[in-house]
């Protein structure tokens, strides 16, 4: 008979092939699998409907240190977190962010299954490459539009063609894109289809998203609200759109689209409340926890971690957390002050 090895103390470590942690479940039981991480909240656009043209950004002693987020993600990842995606403010102007791609890209396989991306894409030409080989597989650009004019109007100060040449390098890595265009009421309503066969003839998937009431911008974003019902229905006049049951771990519905061969998502958080099936919790660079994307309730973990807290103290506060998990959001729109329902702004969580 085998000796009983001896119960290691401490965190278990890592193997190769390890199974996964039962994931945690919240109040609701959704299993919580997926952690969005910012690693910045500063930008090198300025959307229009995501940020105001003067924006004070956080002073980088508030700001986690790339350790700091790795840490907490292993945290994450021990009580069976399956699936990261690194976000911002836009994540690639953050100084040696590959080092956290570098190491929780080591996780994937024990532990991890993906990481992923979301990116403006000015700075992907540089990192597309490294981003593979640190086992990045799928990224989200966002591309609100193709028209050189219109993107330097929404994005207030960028050009187009560091964006193109982005995509172009990600999918000469190897790296399956997927386009994240937020649609405007007058700003990109007729470009829809356009943007979609552009898509379809590089294989790209294309997601829509409704704009959400997230942060001032120094505008009124009501204006551009554009409900995707709409869209949609628009779309089914010149492509032919079929259901399915493809999803991504995240909130969009996706169609087949038959003439392209790709597909097409909608996220609709303003006409469809997608919070039934939430799988996931929002780590901002500050070190805040956001269990909703609609909803103010947080849970502050640089305080956890700078009061010295251990693995054991960390894991514990990330189960105390998950328990306060909201069963959802309605975004709405205060009327009389037209105020935001979310003040802060989505470059604080990343979408
Ligand atoms: N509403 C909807 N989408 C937004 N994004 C940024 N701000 C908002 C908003 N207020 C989008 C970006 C990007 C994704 C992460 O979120 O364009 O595609
Ligand atoms: Fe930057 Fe993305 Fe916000 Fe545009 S939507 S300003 S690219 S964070």
């Amino acid at each position: 008979m085998n000796a009983i090895p001896p119960i290691p103390s401490g965190p278990a470590p890592a193997l190769a092939g390890a199974p996964p942690a039962a994931p945690l479940r919240d109040p609701f039981g959704r299993a919580i699998t997926y952690l969005r991480v910012s690693v910045t909240d500063r930008c090198d656009l300025r959307c229009s409907y995501c940020m105001a043209e003067t924006m004070t950004f956080l002073p980088k002693r508030d700001v986690l240190s790339l350790e700091e987020l790795e840490r907490l993600s292993s945290g994450f990842i021990r009580l069976g977190t399956r699936k990261i995606r690194i976000t911002g403010g836009e994540p690639l102007v953050r100084r040696d962010v590959m080092t956290l791609f570098e190491r929780l890209g080591a996780r994937i396989g024990t532990g991890l299954d993906e990481l992923t991306l979301t990116t403006n894409g000015t700075q992907l030409a540089r990192h597309a490459e490294a981003l593979a080989a640190c086992g990045v597989r799928r990224i989200n650009v966002s591309l609100d539009t193709l028209r050189p004019d219109r993107f330097t109007a929404i994005t207030r100060r960028g050009r187009i063609e560091t964006v193109f040449e982005g995509i172009e390098a990600a999918a000469r890595a190897g790296l399956a894109v997927k386009i994240n265009a937020v649609a405007l009421r007058g700003l990109n309503e007729d470009e829809i289809d356009d943007l979609l066969a552009w898509c379809g003839e590089r294989g790209h998937d294309l997601c829509l998203i409704e704009t959400m009431p997230m942060g001032e911008t120094g505008g009124d974003r009501n204006e551009h609200y554009l409900p995707l019902s709409l869209v949609r229905a628009r779309l089914k006049q010149h492509w032919t759109l079929s259901e399915t049951s493809y999803r991504t771990g995240g909130p969009a519905r996706y169609y087949d689209v038959a003439q392209t061969g790709t597909r097409i998502g909608f996220i609709t958080p303003m006409t469809h409340n997608f919070c039934e099936s939430c799988n996931r919790v929002r780590l901002t660079c500050t070190g805040t926890l956001y269990m909703c994307l609609g909803q103010d309730d947080s849970a502050d973990f640089r305080a956890v971690l700078r009061a010295g807290a251990d693995d054991a103290a960390l894991e514990a506060a990330i189960r105390a957390a998950i328990a306060r998990k909201p069963k959802g959001h309605d975004f709405v729109i205060d009327r009389r002050t037209q105020a935001p329902a979310v003040a802060r702004h989505m470059s604080v969580t990343g979408g």
